[in-house]
């Protein structure tokens, strides 16, 4: 009989901690994610030691819950996988040693995933799902009761689609763009001998796009994560207000072609990447603060700390936005973003072009970004090539997308051994 294919993916490298249960890297049964947004916001960043209690906290009921939820037992799993790097090395731990102790105790095999894997598996993951959900229902399995099946979305052998997922892998590579808090990392993706393989084809020379929403969003006395802030607000603003210039980056001579020292995962030589695919984020934030001084904004930021205490949400309408910011304050959030997303989007399609690469995969907490997704879309409409994104729940850090990764992993036997640790600056390809 072959295995139902249910793999417990634990998520544990920042500041989300979150299990999930997904069968046969194509159906999700379950995905739950504590966050700990809370804890951090009033530092206006992670706090690493605060994250590993966190963790600690909560790493035992959101693994129950994502079990409970999947309708499973510990017994009916088939492996557990788990986050292994790049990340925070007190928060990987805990995710890995009751990952560990619960594969060991169960006599489960453990599959170590890569963070970043994880990331483009959440939308390579959701794809099948489209595939799948375009398939006729499960229940159609003549041995399960209409009940049965409305009560368990699991897949049954029998089913349209149990095969589907191992007799038609992918198999067209793809451009990925990983792009959060931590990464603005472009791989070239391909799948082989059902496994996948990545090539590291650009990435950031210091601050990842994600931590430059971070950082404007604080120095503009808006929330943490900055983010979702600035998406909000910078629809009420002029996105030409203020002119952004990203130039092209020369490989830098003091960098002497080493890898630069990012928060980001350490990777190879950059002197071996080309530099259109380069990308830096220092600059714009270092730009707009420039902008808040000159203008006499400073102030006003700095008052806006006390408003948003009031609010839980960012603003949804212009009267909601005006409340919170000046027009010109806005004008510079809009202005920042189209900057962000105009050199993101500039890169990713030149490297695209560059590799023949007929589909683009965006994924990573920036992928949840309203104006990257539509510029993104439009941009490959007319270039005649396929993009995708992850929902914006699979965009931030999930545990769904570390069980998808574990999948192809579980299929070649790949397994992690009992001294498996975090690996805080895991690199993902080469
Ligand atoms: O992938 P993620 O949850 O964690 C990391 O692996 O870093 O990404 C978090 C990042 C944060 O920097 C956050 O500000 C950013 O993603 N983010 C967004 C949006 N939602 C989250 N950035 C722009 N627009 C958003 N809607
Ligand atoms: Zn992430």
């Amino acid at each position: 009989m072959s295995s139902r294919g249910l793999i417990l993916g634990i998520e544990s490298s920042c500041d989300e901690t979150a299990a999930a249960v997904v069968q046969r890297g194509a159906r999700t049964l379950s995905s739950v994610v504590a966050s700990q947004i809370a804890t951090h916001a009033r530092y206006g960043g992670v706090v690493p030691e605060l994250a590993s209690r966190e963790h600690l906290r909560a790493i035992v009921p959101v693994v129950r819950a994502a079990l409970s939820e999947a309708h499973v037992t510990l017994a009916d799993l088939d492996a557990i996988a788990v986050t292994s790097g790049p990340g925070l090395a007190g928060a990987l731990l805990v995710g890995i040693t009751y990952a560990k102790a619960l594969a060991f105790a169960q006599g489960l095999p453990l599959i170590a995933v890569n963070h970043l894997e994880g990331h483009i598996h959440a939308v390579l993951l959701e794809e099948r799902q489209k595939q799948l959900a375009e398939l006729p229902p499960p229940g159609r399995h003549p041995e399960r009761s209409q009940a049965e099946s409305k009560a368990c979305p699991e897949l049954v052998e029998g089913d349209p689609g149990f095969d589907q997922t191992q007799s038609a892998p992918d198999t067209e590579p793809a451009l990925a763009l990983v792009v959060s808090g931590g990464h603005t990392h472009l791989y070239l993706a391909q799948p082989k001998d059902s496994t996948w393989h990545y090539r590291l084809i650009g990435r950031t020379l210091d601050d990842a796009a994600g931590e430059a929403y971070d950082k404007v969003a604080k120095l503009l006395g808006l929330g943490y994560p900055g983010g979702p802030w600035i998406d909000s607000l910078a629809r009420f603003g002029d996105p030409k207000a203020v002119p952004f210039a990203f130039s092209q980056i020369k490989t830098k001579v003091h960098l002497g072609g080493d890898a630069p020292r990012t928060k980001a995962a350490k990777t190879a030589p950059i002197a071996n990447l080309d530099p259109h695919f380069l990308f830096s984020f220092s600059g714009i934030k270092t730009a707009v603060l420039r902008y808040v001084e000159l203008h006499g904004l400073r102030g006003e930021a700095h008052a806006r700390v006390t408003k948003m205490l009031t609010l839980a949400r960012p603003p949804q309408t212009r009267e909601d936005a005006l409340a919170l910011c000046p027009q010109q304050t806005l004008d510079l959030i809009a202005s920042f973003q189209h900057a962000v997303v105009g050199d993101l989007m500039k890169k990713t399609f030149a490297a695209a072009e560059s590799l023949g690469a007929t589909r683009i995969l965006i994924t990573g907490g920036v992928a949840a970004n309203r104006e990257l997704r539509a510029r993104f879309t439009a941009e490959a409409t007319r270039r005649h090539i396929r993009v995708a994104f992850p929902t914006p729940a699979l965009s931030t850090d999930n545990a769904a997308m570390i069980a998808a990764a574990g999948w192809p992993r579980f299929q070649s036997g790949e397994f992690a051994t009992s001294d498996l640790s975090a690996e805080p600056a895991l690199a993902l390809g080469r």
